[in-house]
């Protein structure tokens, strides 16, 4: 589908996705779903991408929610249903290969903390402001925010933004851990990409065990503890591994290969 919403553009490597609806503060209408489904949920993840950067379009904000006006005399069933695909889109977000990092260039609230939240790694400008205000509107997140943010930052802060629908600013959120940089406008995305091109230079084969053990702790029917073993052991005679230990006692830096 044509990608008018969610704009994808490759720099080298990497993907950096922007959510551009300006106007209305990058919210999550309709059709800005169905595009990141598209992306995220529908098409197969190109193997050459080693990491994503999402961002909204502008200064403003990185997405300020789901688009209110649409809500307007929704049924019960189709907002059950909206609910469902967000969590979809998102959930698929959080399980995506390669590392996804938000870069939070303003307002995060609603669905747009949600998704931010769905990521791997969050950071922000300094004018950020985050917030799961859906309880100022009578209603609650549906795009997995009672979950992850108590994930996040504990459920004491949790049920306080949650119940309150308070914003807070960068310096809170960073404190909290809900994002690990606060940068400048300017700064933000160059810093994302750094990070990105940081992960890129380390070991891939541990990279990918590093995603997997880290889903394991969310999956009860998992025994984390056992499959971290299990992977720490395979790696153990991975070239990759001989390759990053080798390197280190001949005091070079690493070339791995993905084998
Ligand atoms: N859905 C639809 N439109 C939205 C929106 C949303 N979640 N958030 C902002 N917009 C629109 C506004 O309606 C306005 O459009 P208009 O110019 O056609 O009236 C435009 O974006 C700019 O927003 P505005 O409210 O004028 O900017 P502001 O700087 O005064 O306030 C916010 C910024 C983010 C504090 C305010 O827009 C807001 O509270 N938005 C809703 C946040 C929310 O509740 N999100 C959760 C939804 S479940």
């Amino acid at each position: 589908m044509d990608q008018k919403n969610v704009l994808i553009e490759r720099e080298g490597n990497l993907l950096i996705v922007t959510i551009a609806r300006p106007d209305a503060l990058n919210a999550l209408n309709r059709r800005t779903m169905t595009e990141l489904h598209a992306l995220f949920v529908d098409n197969p993840v190109d193997e050459s991408v080693q990491g994503v950067i999402i961002t909204g379009a502008g200064t403003k904000a990185f997405i300020a929610g789901a688009d209110i006006k649409e809500f307007v005399g929704m049924p019960a069933q189709d907002a059950a249903a909206l609910s469902a695909y967000g969590q979809d889109i998102f959930n698929a977000i959080e399980n995506y290969p390669v590392p996804v990092i938000a870069a939070i260039n303003g307002f995060a609230l609603g669905g747009g903390l949600e998704l931010a939240m769905a990521c791997h790694i969050r950071l922000a400008s300094d004018n950020a402001r985050f917030g799961q205000p859906e309880v100022n509107l009578g209603t609650i997140p549906g795009y997995g925010g009672t979950q992850r943010l108590i994930r996040l930052v504990g459920h004491g802060r949790a049920m306080h933004w949650l119940l309150t629908g308070d914003m807070i600013d960068a310096g809170t959120a960073l404190q909290a851990g809900l994002v690990t940089g606060v940068y400048s406008q300017q700064d933000l995305l160059p810093e994302a990409q750094k990070l990105l091109a940081k992960i890129a230079s380390k070991g891939p084969l541990a990279i990918k065990e590093i995603f997997n053990c880290a889903r394991a702790y969310h999956d009860p029917e998992i025994d984390g503890f056992a499959l971290e073993s299990d992977r720490f052991g395979w790696l153990f005679e991975t070239a990759d591994f001989a390759e990053g230990v080798n390197a280190f006692l001949a005091k070079r830096p690493p070339s791995f290969t993905g084998k």
